[in-house]
């Protein structure tokens, strides 16, 4: 594919990056608003919006579906008026693991939902039992029919309780906004507390939602009339993003800053890079980056927030490979997720995979140059940062991948220092 390529000029090393770089609104927040302004009749605006393949994506499967979505540089429209479908685009229900939270908009506010298996990253299995067994706990009735499933509630939900048996970030999104339209009050137990969930609250109750328990692990959600926020919603700052771009100061920086971001959404990450030894300083919603002059081993295991996100555990490995002496990381959220170490280790690192779930890496490793492809979007990125530090030139392929979650990623790292083209 044209324009697919990255083009990396390695640093060999040197730790010679300096600059600022702005952190855009997070993926996983602005998809799951968008979904949620399918349950309003009105427009919903959204400014801090990120220029990336999945927020086209998810634009597409509202229009697809009757809604009118307008961008304009960082703000977004939505307005589901005149929604009146309720069958998911097979092909770009199948292009994001994000499509599933539009089965609680749509089953709540039209009684029927029809959806593919949703796609997204390829980290190894990605059930929906968790969606299927609530809904059939509020009162839906679940069908398949080839490959693509169904579920009815033409009576609408039914309130109660749902215990959640893993705690899942899209499971307790979709169901806060299925709750909004219930017909009893909704009680979510072991909820994902991650900072996009509470932001999804945050905008559901400017649109007049009652949810209690924001930021716990316990949510009730009660039923209420929503209506289009009065004011524009910020979509919250992307700390994954912002993890990226540090382990990468962390390695290469003289000094890098990230602007934008909230610092107190990033604790386990800042936590783990202090303990490599680097030196990182908060200043208001900025974060300064600089590599140390030895990286320091660590144990690292991924955990629901606030624990370290399993979607910065792969910009954290390459870090690991130049620490001097061994450290560990536990996977703790997916399994598959270590598989592309195999590439870092072809590259020169030297990383054990002991099972599914433990990596040791061994350090510190110079790495070599190489041409490989990213096989989703945070492994893909955890290439560049490897490809940044190597000796020689390497060509990182399936660029369309960083596209879903990273806007202009080119630019932003070259505005730092780094050779980067893309072609
Ligand atoms: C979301 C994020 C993703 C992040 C992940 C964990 C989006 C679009 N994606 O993914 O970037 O890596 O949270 O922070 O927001 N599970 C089940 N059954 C289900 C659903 C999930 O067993 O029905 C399991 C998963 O296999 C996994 C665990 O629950 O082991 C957590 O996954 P989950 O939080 O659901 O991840 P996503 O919401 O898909």
């Amino acid at each position: 594919m044209k324009d697919n390529t990255f083009t990396i000029v390695g640093l060999s090393g040197k730790k010679l990056l300096k600059g600022s770089i702005p952190v855009f609104g997070a993926k996983n927040n602005v998809l799951k608003v968008m979904a949620a302004a399918a349950l309003i009749e009105g427009e919903s605006t959204f400014t801090n919006v990120p220029d990336i393949a999945d927020v086209v994506a998810m634009g597409k499967l509202l229009e697809d579906l009757g809604g009118y979505v307008k961008r304009d540089e960082h703000t977004l429209r939505v307005n589901a008026k005149d929604i009146t479908g309720t069958v998911l685009n097979s092909a770009l229900a199948k292009s994001m693991r994000a499509s599933i939270v539009l089965l609680g908009p749509l089953l709540a506010r039209f009684g029927s939902v029809t959806f593919p298996h949703p796609g997204g990253d390829v980290i190894g299995e990605r059930p929906i039992d968790l969606f299927i067994s609530g809904f059939q706990k509020l009162g839906a009735e679940f069908s398949e029919s080839g490959d693509s499933y169904t579920l009815k509630a033409p009576q609408g939900l039914s309130g109660g309780e749902i215990f959640f048996r893993i705690v899942s970030v899209t499971a307790t999104e979709t169901f806060m906004m299925a709750g909004t339209k219930a017909n009893a009050p909704l009680t979510l137990k072991n909820c994902a507390m991650e900072p996009e969930v509470v932001a999804l609250a945050e905008y559901l109750i400017s649109c007049g939602a009652k949810i209690e328990g924001v930021g716990s692990s316990t949510l009730v959600i009660y039923p209420s009339v929503l209506t289009p926020p009065a004011a524009p919603f910020a979509i919250v700052p992307d700390r994954i993003e912002a993890a990226t771009f540090l382990a990468l100061g962390a390695i290469a920086g003289e000094s890098i800053t990230v602007t934008g971001v909230v610092p107190a959404h990033m604790d386990a990450l800042l936590d783990a890079l202090r303990s490599t030894g680097a030196s990182v300083t908060v200043d208001g919603d900025t974060v300064t980056i600089s590599a140390p002059e030895v990286i320091q081993p660590i144990k690292l295991r991924t955990h629901e927030y606030p624990g370290f996100p399993t979607d910065a555990q792969a910009p954290m490995m390459v870090v690991l490979t130049q620490a001097e002496g061994e450290s560990t990381v536990v996977e703790t959220i997916f399994n598959g997720r270590l598989n592309y170490t195999t590439e870092l280790v072809g590259m020169g690192a030297k990383i054990s995979v002991v099972n599914p779930h433990r990596a040791t890496i061994k350090g510190k490793t110079p790495l070599k140059a190489r041409d490989i492809d990213g096989p989703d979007i945070r492994a893909g990125l955890s290439f560049i940062l490897a490809a940044a530090i190597a000796d020689g030139t390497s060509h990182i392929g399936n660029a369309h991948l960083v596209d879903r979650g990273y806007e202009a990623i080119e630019k932003r790292l070259a505005s730092v220092g780094l050779q980067i083209t893309r072609s």
